[in-house]
Order: structure tokens, then sequence, then C-alpha cells
């Protein structure tokens, strides 16, 4: 399977993956909470920030390289977490992940992964000759303090570099184009690998996870005790439980609101991303995702703090569009898009762009 003509940005990548999915899970990719505001949100506050770049200033050639919480990167943009990628193509996070590691960007795993993370590092290893591909693991708390040491221990022995802790979920959002669609059940051949064998059972299915709204601070408090992987906590939009976070120790911070797929309405992730900047005060990394299409989306988001951003849908277009290729190909995209944003701006690394480059409507 691959796209017959060459794609030029991430929204024809969409297109593409919209061609060749089953109408079914496109809508589970591309959907989000009710009506959707946020999704929309996401992008379109981007689009409304304006760059104002320098010139004249004799910059060197841009350098994208980065480093995240210990974690070399080729640029400042990983993959965040998404699950389910056997949905999206045959070789599923497989293809993800060698895309990610030939390309030098960290890969977020899903919990909800459909290839289990120690075969994940496994193939993201042998791509690069058996070097620490720098995978980082997403997990939902479980009220189950035994299923949730289980996966960290999962991850941990797998290899991964940080615990991503994704916070915005203490329900499931409204997902009505899956209620349209009575979508509510995993195809028999997409499993939740990860699952597999935990807690005594031999299913990999997704029932066994809970998102509840008993998940409190003492779960963050009780993780920290469970592992020395470094802390990062998914989905903080308030500017109070940014303070809360530093105070209680998380290494990073990941401005999100799941890309519009749980509570609608919240405003886009790059509207409140100054707010938590200004919290924060650089006392941890800030990380960033919803609604980066374009290298120029990536310069606004640094330009307001955020130290690294990540992508959600376009990785799945990719998958979906072209397997591994697909997702190299947006990666690709991204890094020669971002490279040609810096060198518009007068800036040649990441560390260069400052507030001044961007005007907010
Ligand atoms: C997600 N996201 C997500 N987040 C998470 O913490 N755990 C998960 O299992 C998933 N699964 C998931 C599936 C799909 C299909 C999507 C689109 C998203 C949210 C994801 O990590 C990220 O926050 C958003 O996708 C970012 O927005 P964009 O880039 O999709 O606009």
């Amino acid at each position: 399977m691959s796209t017959e003509r060459p794609l030029f940005a991430i929204r024809e990548f969409e297109r593409a993956a919209r061609d060749r999915l089953d109408p079914v899970h496109h809508d589970y990719f591309a959907g989000g909470a009710q009506d959707e505001h946020t999704v929309r949100a996401n992008e379109s506050a981007f689009a409304a920030i304006n760059l104002v770049p320098r010139v004249l200033r004799g910059a060197e050639p841009p350098s994208l390289e980065v480093n995240l919480l210990g974690c070399s990167a080729t640029m400042p943009v990983l993959l965040a977490p998404t699950a389910f990628h056997r949905l999206a193509h045959p070789e599923a996070e497989l293809a993800t992940a060698r895309a990610a590691a030939a390309a030098g960007v960290i890969m977020t795993v899903a919990m909800l992964s459909t290839v289990a993370v120690e075969r994940i590092a496994e193939e993201a290893r042998a791509v690069l000759g058996g070097a620490d591909p720098g995978l980082w693991f997403q997990l939902y708390p479980q009220p189950d303090e035994e299923l949730t040491r289980a996966l960290v221990r999962r991850a941990e022995s797998a290899g991964c570099r940080a615990l991503v802790v994704t916070v915005d979920s203490a329900a499931l959002g409204r997902h009505e184009r899956n209620d349209r669609n009575d979508f509510h059940q995993l195809p028999d051949h997409v499993q939740c690998e990860n699952l597999r064998g935990l807690g005594g059972s031999d299913s990999g299915d997704v029932r066994r996870v809970t998102l509840s709204p008993e998940i409190s601070w003492r779960h963050i408090e009780k993780l920290r005790e469970m592992t020395r992987m470094p802390i990062v906590l998914k989905g903080v939009l308030h500017p109070a439980d940014a303070r809360l976070a530093v105070e209680g120790g998380v290494d990073a911070i990941f401005v999100s609101n799941h890309g519009g797929r749980q509570l609608d309405t919240t405003p886009a992730s790059i509207t409140q991303l100054p707010l938590l900047a200004e919290e924060v005060g650089g006392r941890v990394p800030l990380l960033l995702d919803g609604g980066v299409r374009r290298g120029t989306d990536v310069v606004k988001a640094l330009a307001l703090g955020a130290d690294a951003v990540a992508l959600g849908r376009p990785i799945v277009w990719g998958l979906a569009a072209d397997g591994a290729d697909g997702v190299a190909k947006v990666l690709g995209l991204m890094r020669s898009e971002l490279d040609n944003a810096l060198a518009l701006c007068g800036v040649a690394t990441p560390k260069e762009i400052t507030r001044d480059l961007v005007s907010l409507p």
C-alpha cells in the first residue's frame, strides 16, 4: 500500500488516510468530543497567531536538535500517544516505531497500543543498530494499584525513558461519532497487548482499563514511589494545576486537551500555553500538543514557552496512508517546514526562538 502521488502537506495525508480507512475507524481517529469545538479550535488558534520574523541576522543554517528529559532528539517534535494503530495499518505500532526511530524523534507508546511495548522497543532498536531509541510510555493511572504497578514495571523493563501520565481522563469523553457508528468494541484482531498477561489474565481486553474520577494527586505520589522514570503529566490546561504539578515534583508538563477528545469547549492548548508558561517559569519543561500541523506551528509554540510539541492525528494519517513510509514522510515534512520557518525567522536553533517572534490575536 502506498500513496500514488507525492503529498506536500499534512492536510493531504489527512485526505489520503480518509480515502483508505474504514469510515468507522476514520471517525474514531478524526473525531472529538461532542460538537468538536475544541478539535477545530486547536488548529484555528494556531492560524490566528502571526509570526513576526527578524531579518539580516546572518544566522547559521538551522540545527533542530534538542534534549528532553535526558533523551536527545533530532527535532523538538515528538509522537503523542495514540491508541490502536492496528486500526490504521496492519503493521500497527511497529511501522510507527520504525519511522520514529529512523527520524531520531521520541515516540510516546500508548498504554493502549496494539503491539506490546517490548516488541515496539525491539523494533525501534533494530533500526538503530541496537542503540536506545528513547521511547516514552503513556499511562492511564488505574484505580487498581497492582495493574498500574504492573504496567509501569512493563514499561521500565522495556527500556522506556519517561512515564507520560494522562490526567485529563477522569471519564471517557463523549464521542458522538462513535455512538452514531455504534463503535464501542475493537475488532477481534485488535488487542491491547500491554494488558496481556497482567494481573493473572491473558486478555488484552481494553475493558480492563478504568477511567475513574477517583484518580488524584495521591496516585501521582504513588507513581513517584513506583518508578525512577521521569514523570510527565499530560493533559494540564489550568495554571493552578501546573503549579501543583511543579510543587509535587513532576519532571515535565504536557499542555494538552487530548486533541479535543475529552471535554469539548476547552480552550485550544496553544491559547493556554502562555498562562502555564508564566506559572511554571521554566522550572520544568513544557510540551504541547493539539492542532500542530505545520512547521510554523512549532515555532509559535516554542515562542510561547514550549520546549517541544507532539503530533497525534498527523502520525495516524501518515500510518494509514502509507505505513512506516507515510509516518516517515509526515515527520520529514515537519522537519523541512520547521527548518524553513527557522531560517525565515532569522534563528538557527530552537533555543533562539523568542517571544517577540509571535504576535497574538
Ligand atoms: C489520542 N490521544 C491519546 N492520549 C493519551 O494520553 N492516550 C491515548 O491512548 C490517546 N489515544 C488517542 C487516540 C487518537 C486516535 C487520537 C487522535 C488521540 C491524544 C493524543 O495524545 C494527543 O493529545 C492529541 O492527539 C493531540 O492533538 P492532535 O495532534 O491530534 O491535534
